[in-house]
């Protein structure tokens, strides 16, 4: 089977590792601030901080931004549900802002429709989670005009677009946001096995995250209540988790991150032969964004059912039982019976729905050959225009 997606491990990333098991520290060592570091020079951000996933960074970025009970966090449906779980951590409610129809991401429009009616019914969110879907940014810049206006917080959830850039900057600088988030798990365009980051400019909101991280434990004399009773004196001054990165992880984002341009060139080198080779195909190609360069964590086609003889299962499971393995990013949030228990229905946010009708995820990673995209090319093609 040809994987969807595909962590990509040299010799470099082995003996990072390696080295880090020989070393004194297996956590808590000198690899964790180094890949911080890393993060920091890819982005531009002021501070970076590692954690044990993209779902632990949402969380304690919504805590740090003061999300909690009788407040409101807002999202996109075409994402994983950890970028709307984190809300319900916090004891928030949730609700959903439906997608572009063109960029499948958060709908700039619709969100300023939604605030409209929110802001005359006092139901205003403290927090918007912005995902970047695919890798390919949403439309920061009118997000974070509606923030000012609207006074909301935003999360970047970058999880599938490290080393993309929106307008002139990276991806992670939070230029228009107060937090980004990013995630390491191996079919990501960079890996630490699990693993995440929260990444700010602002410093106070990088403290508590660094506290939610580890226990709410602090040693910083400064932020004590009492006088130290000894050198061994740690105190815990709020309630956190133990959301800590592994220095194993670390060492490895630490190697993969010194790769991360080559990572998303390869990328778009794939997608550029998807779009000559699939172009006359009875498919919506993704539509990408001019003013920006997507990290391209996946290549979501649409299928054209009207010209098409097949179902969307049909041709979903024809292409698996030939040994492509596409995935489908994602069902609506809003629709998983646990969102439904909450209320939420079908017909809610018709773009997201329509959108899961017919998208599928080609198989995209750094080490796929030609030949074994062409073989996605070959069986697409022979499913979708045969009988
Ligand atoms: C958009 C998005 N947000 C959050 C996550 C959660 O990431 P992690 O598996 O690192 O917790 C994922 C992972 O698939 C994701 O795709």
């Amino acid at each position: 089977m040809i994987p969807y997606g595909k962590q990509d491990i040299i010799q470099a990333d082995i003996d990072a590792v390696v080295a880090v098991l020989k070393s004194d520290f297996l956590t808590q060592g000198p690899q964790v601030p180094a890949f911080e570091k890393a993060l920091i020079n890819a982005t531009g951000a002021n501070y970076a901080l590692a954690v044990n996933s993209a779902t632990s960074a949402l969380h304690i970025a919504c805590l740090a931004l003061e999300l909690g009970a009788g407040d409101i966090l807002w999202t996109t449906p075409i994402t994983f549900v950890a970028s709307a779980n984190c809300g319900l951590y916090c004891g928030a409610e949730v609700d959903f802002v439906d997608i572009d129809p063109a960029t499948y991401n958060l709908c700039p429009q619709a969100l300023r429709l939604k605030l409209i009616e929110a802001k005359k019914q006092n139901r205003l969110p403290k927090v918007l989670v912005a995902v970047h879907l695919c890798g390919q940014p949403c439309d920061m810049k009118a997000i974070h005009a509606l923030a000012v206006e609207y006074g909301f917080k935003v999360i970047e959830d970058a999880s599938h677009a490290i080393g993309g850039r929106y307008l002139d900057s990276p991806i992670g600088s939070c230029e228009f946001s107060d937090i980004t988030v990013f995630s390491f798990h191996p079919v990501k365009i960079v890996t630490t096995a699990e693993g995440g980051a929260t990444l700010t400019n602002d410093e106070t909101l990088a403290n508590k995250m660094a506290l939610y991280r580890s226990h709410g434990i602090t040693r910083d004399k400064s932020l004590m209540e009492n006088t130290p009773h000894g050198s061994w004196y740690y105190e815990q001054i709020d309630l956190g988790f133990n959301y800590r990165m592994t220095e194993l992880q670390a060492a490895l984002g630490v190697s993969q991150i010194a790769r991360l341009e080559a990572f998303v060139a390869t990328r778009h080198r794939l997608a550029s032969r998807y779009y000559e080779k699939l172009n006359d195909l009875p498919i919506t190609l993704p539509y990408q964004l001019p003013n920006s360069y997507s990290g391209l964590h996946l290549f979501v086609i649409r299928l054209d059912l009207s010209r098409i003889s097949k179902t969307h299962k049909g041709v979903f499971d024809e292409l698996r039982a030939n040994g492509i393995g596409v995935n489908l990013h994602y069902i609506p949030v809003h629709l998983q019976p646990y969102y439904q228990r909450m209320g939420f229905k079908l017909g809610d946010f018709p773009y997201a729905e329509s959108y899961y009708t017919n998208a599928i995820s080609l198989p995209m990673f750094h080490g796929m050959t030609d030949e074994q995209q062409d073989e996605v090319i070959r069986k697409l093609t022979d499913i979708v225009m045969s009988k």
